[in-house]
């Protein structure tokens, strides 16, 4: 009797579970949706019990609709959401809301951070920003001293539901990277670091590879989903990494180009290749020896989902009409930094703008614009991985933005590369952590797992455009500095 392979991705907006054969084939899905909670303007929380509650439910839902594949299931791979600070007590018991990825509280705390420990940068590769978990774990130690008194563990969201799945604290050496207080480089816990915001390794989970066996699940709950034999919980990874899993981009040069809420430029690495200057994100991959860049667009199918309530329209019919209209780079510039932005400007505070609009402008002008602003946002994360000295070779489409021909082309041009659109599958974070459990239980070699999708179309860049586009991203260039300037 062949054996089954659970993932579970705990996002943002919802726990996602997968069940897979030994071949990689989807046999069953389900999905439980969770609230984010916004307290204060930037801020950005979620309660942990949510995450755990829409777990059951997910793997409940399974188990109703395919017992006996799940009854086979040889082990459950985790990818979760990066960067969420869930704080624990002694006891094991939740201390606060966890700030979440998208939580811009802390830039003050980023450069204590920063000050108290000024080998950081070449320590960890990446600077530090109010996205990731130390700047977070800093805050509540400055504004909440009575909760920091009590704070015994730390842990990423993914690694809480490993908690609750096994009793164990393990997490993977990818979301580990989006802490702070990983030496990137050794793959471990820098004691350096963790003094920085008051902490020591023993705040800390044990450490394993994405695709290495890390807890076993728990007996009462393989009774709970009827499962015969021992489940291996995999190490899995951040959603970014796990997702490169999914869509089998894990070999040096390969990369995806995700349109979902927020934007990510990821491309894999032989080896650890920072650059801090221009914001880019260099973590450990999910597979052992491997690394990877990311560039992050904070608002990107979320800037044209704004737009979309904003003029009272939907934005799947706003991107169409965009299309329709579409003769080149618009007149109207938009700078997508709703919520400020990551890479390349590393900014809490940066907001987004409209500039250049005129009376011929209107909604499907203004949703050109978006799309076109997010473009050029890509184009900033490629040019600084290029500066990191990181040649990519192939660039696959994800998310729901990819279903817009129009904004493909737009970034193909933009990036100057070909862009492939696979046939439609599911390649998310919960699939790529089902492929590393697969790795994990059976001692499978990732390369012969984590394999391509098959390919649809190929945007290629449109280089009748490739000028104007130059022109634009000049002019798209100069707003940012003089927009802050003025906003000071
Ligand atoms: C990556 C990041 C986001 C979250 C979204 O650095 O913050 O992609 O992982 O879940």
């Amino acid at each position: 009797m062949t054996g089954t392979y659970l993932g579970i991705d705990v996002g943002t907006s919802g726990v996602k579970a997968v069940l897979i054969d030994e071949t990689g084939a989807l046999l069953a899905e389900a999905t439980a949706s969770l609230d984010v909670s916004r307290p204060a303007p930037g801020w950005s929380e979620q309660d942990p019990a949510q995450w755990w509650r829409a777990t059951l439910e997910v793997v409940d839902g399974i188990a109703k609709s395919n017992p006996e594949a799940l009854s086979r299931a040889r082990s459950l791979g985790l990818s979760g959401q990066m960067h969420g600070a869930t704080l624990l007590g002694k006891d094991g018991g939740v201390l606060r809301p966890c700030m979440l990825w998208n939580d811009g509280r802390s830039m003050a705390e980023c450069a204590e951070f920063e000050a108290t420990c000024p080998t950081s940068r070449e320590l960890c590769g990446n600077i530090a920003m109010p996205g990731f978990t130390a700047p977070k774990v800093l805050w509540v130690k400055n504004h909440e001293p009575e909760v920091f008194a009590k704070l015994d563990k730390v842990l990423l969201p993914k690694a809480y539901v490993r908690y609750m799945l096994s009793g164990e604290m393990i997490e993977d050496m990818s979301d580990a990277s989006g802490t702070l207080w990983l030496n990137v480089q050794k793959r471990d816990w820098s004691d350096e670091l963790l003094a920085a915001t008051g902490l020591s390794r023993a705040n800390m989970p044990a450490l394993a590879e994405g695709s290495a066996p890390a807890g076993l699940l728990k007996k009462e709950l393989r009774q709970r989903w009827g499962i015969a034999g021992a489940v291996v919980i995999a190490g899995g990874g951040g959603d970014n990494a796990a997702s490169a899993c999914g869509i089998g981009a894990i070999r040096p040069g390969e990369g995806f180009v995700s349109l979902g809420t927020s934007g990510v430029l990821f491309v894999s690495n032989e080896k650890f290749r920072p650059n801090t200057e221009g914001a880019v994100h260099a973590f450990c991959h999910a597979i052992p020896d491997t690394w990877h860049q990311m560039g992050v667009v904070l608002a990107a199918a979320d800037a044209l989902n704004w737009l979309a309530r904003t003029v009272g329209r939907n934005a799947v019919e706003l991107s169409r009409t965009a299309e329709a209209q579409f003769k080149g780079p618009a007149e109207e510039i938009f700078l997508p930094y709703l919520g400020g932005e990551r890479t390349p400007h590393n900014s809490a505070t940066a907001r987004g703008s409209f500039v250049g609009l005129s009376h011929l402008t209107d909604p499907a002008r203004l949703a050109q614009a978006v799309m076109e602003g997010v473009a050029l946002a890509f184009r900033d994360c490629g040019r600084v991985l290029a500066d990191a000295g990181t040649r990519i070779d192939r660039l696959i489409a994800v998310g729901g933005g990819s279903n817009s021909a129009l904004w493909l082309r737009m970034i193909a041009t933009n990036l100057d590369m070909e862009i492939q659109v696979p046939h439609d599958g599911d390649f998310g974070g919960a699939f790529g952590a089902a492929r590393l459990g697969l790795c994990a239980a059976e001692g499978a070699d990732p390369r012969d797992v984590m394999t391509m999708p098959r390919i649809k179309t190929v945007v290629q860049p449109d280089t009748s455009l490739s000028a104007a586009y130059a022109e634009h991203y000049a002019r798209y260039r100069a707003l940012y500095p003089a927009i802050e300037e003025a906003r000071k």
